[in-house]
């Protein structure tokens, strides 16, 4: 049976080294998520709201049960307070496959898991958003859009997932189809909604790398509304990304768990895994990736900043503190960035420092 008859026709299908990728970005995005949310909130819920059947044919769980496991599973679940984990799927025979699933978990009183009877996402959306938020704008809610296509989510109702001031999206980009269909006549129609506005034109003309800059003009479309974003790519062995995800966030802090989940997976870049490469370990030297953080400390030049302007410039170019780090290491060797404050510290550059960045004419030698 061909896939796409496979998804169409039967309640449960097989998984593919794409599915596996994105639930490894999942479950170490929820960790880091879970750690921090979980014991600042009273409560938080996660939506997957394109939940499937919670399984696939060859055995491993669908995201509803990655997510409920992540959970169970997590070394600080002790301490956790509530999750609410809200699942929908359009299709009853599914709905009823997760339940299935749902009920051979052991019932944890922290993790309240609700099946919606089935609906299509973008009528039960308002709703959905009510259940989620509980009464309280403030609650955290971690929406998961992971559909079949590209009509089932356009950008409108991304943003409405994102109305409140600590709704995060985590959202299937279908960058391989963007790339694909681009240029077919009427495919506008379809393209314009799906990222809120003409911006995805701007990709159509590159001709290396098109996929990434569909990814990055959606980004773009989102740093437009104030979002933070972080995107990855998932491939599989050597060819280009099938598609990407996409972490919308009203909050840098929202970052800070994105950035070590792309680096975890992706040692090279950051930027997207293939199946083979997930866990495998560098063949590089992460010192050749981080030129963007390199170029942007540079630019500091002639001026002192403290150490969270430095760290949220790194969590915008997609990088850890250790990278920032690294990058400080490598031009206090070349004497363009010095520490001011605390003049002394048992490490370099402590938490909390200030740093004064030089050029390289007011280092070079003025006799020479
Ligand atoms: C890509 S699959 C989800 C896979 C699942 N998130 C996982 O990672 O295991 C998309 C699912 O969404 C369901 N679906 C399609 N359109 C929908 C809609 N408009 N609203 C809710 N569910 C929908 C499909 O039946 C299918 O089960």
């Amino acid at each position: 049976m061909r896939r796409v008859d496979e998804l169409r026709e039967q309640t449960v299908w097989k998984s593919d080294p794409h599915t596996q990728v994105k639930h490894l970005v999942y479950r170490h995005y929820l960790q880091c998520w879970m750690g921090k949310i979980l014991q600042t909130f009273p409560e938080a819920t996660i939506v997957d709201a394109f939940a499937g059947p919670g399984v696939y044919t060859d055995g491993p769980p669908g995201s509803p049960i990655v997510v409920a496991k992540t959970f169970l599973e997590h070394t600080a679940y002790r301490r956790f307070n509530k999750l609410n984990l809200v699942c929908l799927e359009e299709r009853t025979d599914r709905v009823e496959e997760l339940r299935r699933q749902f009920a051979k978990l052991s019932p944890s009183p922290q993790l309240n898991i609700s099946v919606q009877a089935p609906g299509v996402f973008a009528e039960q959306q308002p709703r959905l958003s009510t259940l989620a938020h509980r009464g309280r704008a403030e609650t955290p809610v971690l929406w998961l859009i992971d559909p079949f296509d590209l009509k089932s989510a356009p950008f409108s109702l991304i943003r409405r997932c994102l109305a409140d001031p600590r709704d995060e999206v985590l959202f299937t980009l279908f960058t391989n189809e963007l790339h694909r269909f681009c240029q077919r006549e009427n495919f506008d129609k379809t393209m314009t909604p799906y990222f809120g506005g003409t911006h995805w034109q701007s990709a159509v003309p590159e001709r290396r790398g098109r996929r990434e800059a569909f990814a990055t003009a959606y980004q773009q479309g989102l740093k437009d509304q104030e979002l933070f974003t972080g995107g990855f790519g998932i491939k599989v062995s050597n060819q280009s990304a099938r598609y990407h995800l996409v972490l919308a966030t009203h909050s840098e802090a929202g970052l800070k768990c994105w950035a070590p989940v792309t680096w975890k997976l992706d040692h090279y870049s950051g930027q997207g895994a293939s199946a083979e490469t997930a866990g495998a370990l560098s063949l590089f030297d992460e010192a050749s990736v981080v030129d963007r953080l390199d170029v942007a400390l540079r630019a500091y030049a002639g001026t002192a900043q403290r150490w969270e302007t430095l760290s949220s410039q790194a969590a915008r170019l997609n990088h850890m503190d250790k990278h920032l780090r690294q990058v400080l290491d490598k031009l206090a060797a070349q004497g363009l960035a010095f520490r001011v404050d605390p003049v002394r510290a048992r490490t370099a550059w402590p938490e909390g420092c200030t740093v004064r960045f030089y050029a390289p004419e007011d280092v070079a030698d003025e006799a020479s």
